[in-house]
């Protein structure tokens, strides 16, 4: 991930309690004092509050708490690789098409895809998934993996660990996941993932993989969700009452994903990850239905194996291991 000027400035004015001289600036990251004063405008244009005081320097002042823009995300982040490259938007289609657009364009591996407002958002199964102003965080990460394609579908179940890992720590919420990958507050749905795998023209390889997710974050009541998803969907909001700062939250998603990922990579399975994959799972001894195409059933969840699949007893005692693919688990009663 290469720091900009612009993010390693903003990074300073976040981290001093204190005005920093323009100098300071200067000699701390080898740039002019035009190049500062051209920042500092830079900032206050995208929205940050800037107090300037002659004699003693500058100062960032309340009221840029979820100001979300390329350079807040830069400058936050303390990864490796996921975040390698930042392409923020503040109104895209869907980050998941400028993503694979991105890895055409032969963009590396980290690369992630952040939108303030989606207006092609796109769900799992054709749906629609629509984002407002201020409201979600949306992303899609770029991954370049040599793995073969029939792991692919576990990297959605590391994701979704790593996002309830972060809102956990971010938010101080207990984030489950409705297998696979739905995360769920309170038994309603906060965030939804897609992802979608390319593979190489003689088809035997992987190209890329892109994993989005969609994190309601700040929505202020139900009204703000489409209609169909009102009745299950939920905010961190409307849960907590509380304003989440959507690149604080990212740059945790973004650390965890490293490293639930680097772990995941070690063995190809999720065998490093089961443990923690479920605790955080809905329902584990509670009665689901297994919506199969070829038949649905009733059964009690076991939670996962090491292949991400859910482990499902019917009542004649068989284990049924479902593979995520075209298969959905609801709670008997409802969503979860
Ligand atoms: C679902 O639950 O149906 C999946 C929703 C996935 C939404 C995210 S938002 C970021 C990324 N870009 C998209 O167009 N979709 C995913």
């Amino acid at each position: 991930m290469k720091k900009t000027d612009k993010s390693n400035i903003l990074a300073l004015l976040r981290n001093s309690e204190d005005y920093v001289s323009g100098q300071q600036m200067c000699e701390r990251f080898a740039v002019t004092r035009t190049a500062v004063w051209k920042v500092i405008n830079q900032l206050k244009e995208e929205g940050y509050q800037i107090e300037s005081v002659s004699g003693k320097g500058y100062r960032l002042t309340e009221g840029t708490e979820d100001i979300l823009s390329q350079s807040e995300i830069i400058s936050r982040l303390a990864t490796k690789w996921a975040g390698k490259k930042v392409y923020y938007f503040d109104v895209t289609g869907s980050t998941n098409t400028d993503a694979k657009r991105f890895a055409e364009e032969g963009e590396p591996h980290g690369t992630i895809v952040v939108a303030d407002i989606q207006n092609a958002g796109k769900g799992r199964r054709g749906r629609k998934w629509q984002t407002l102003s201020g409201t979600a965080l949306s992303f899609t990460m770029l991954l370049r993996p040599d793995f073969a394609p029939d792991k692919a579908s576990m990297i959605t179940l590391v994701m979704a660990l790593s996002v309830a890992e972060a809102v956990e720590e971010v938010a101080k919420v207990p984030a489950m996941i409705k297998w696979p990958n739905d995360i769920v507050l309170n038994k309603k749905k906060l965030c939804g993932m897609l992802t979608e795998m390319t593979m190489t023209p003689e088809m035997d390889e992987i190209q890329y993989i892109v994993v989005g997710a969609g994190i309601n974050v700040n929505n202020s009541n139900v009204e703000e969700f489409q209609e169909e998803i009102r009745q299950t969907a939920t905010s961190l909001k409307i849960e907590t009452g509380r304003q989440v700062n959507r690149a604080i939250l990212l740059e945790k998603v973004l650390e965890k994903f490293e490293k639930n990922y680097d772990a995941f990579l070690e063995t190809l399975d999720l065998s490093n990850l089961q443990k923690a994959y479920q605790e955080h799972l809905q329902g584990v001894g509670a009665q689901v239905k297994v919506l199969d195409p070829a038949g649905e059933y009733v059964g009690i969840s076991r939670g996962i194996n090491g292949r991400g699949e859910l482990i499902v007893e019917k009542e004649d005692g068989e284990r049924v291991q479902v593979y995520a693919g075209e298969v959905s688990v609801r709670g008997l009663y409802g969503y979860v």
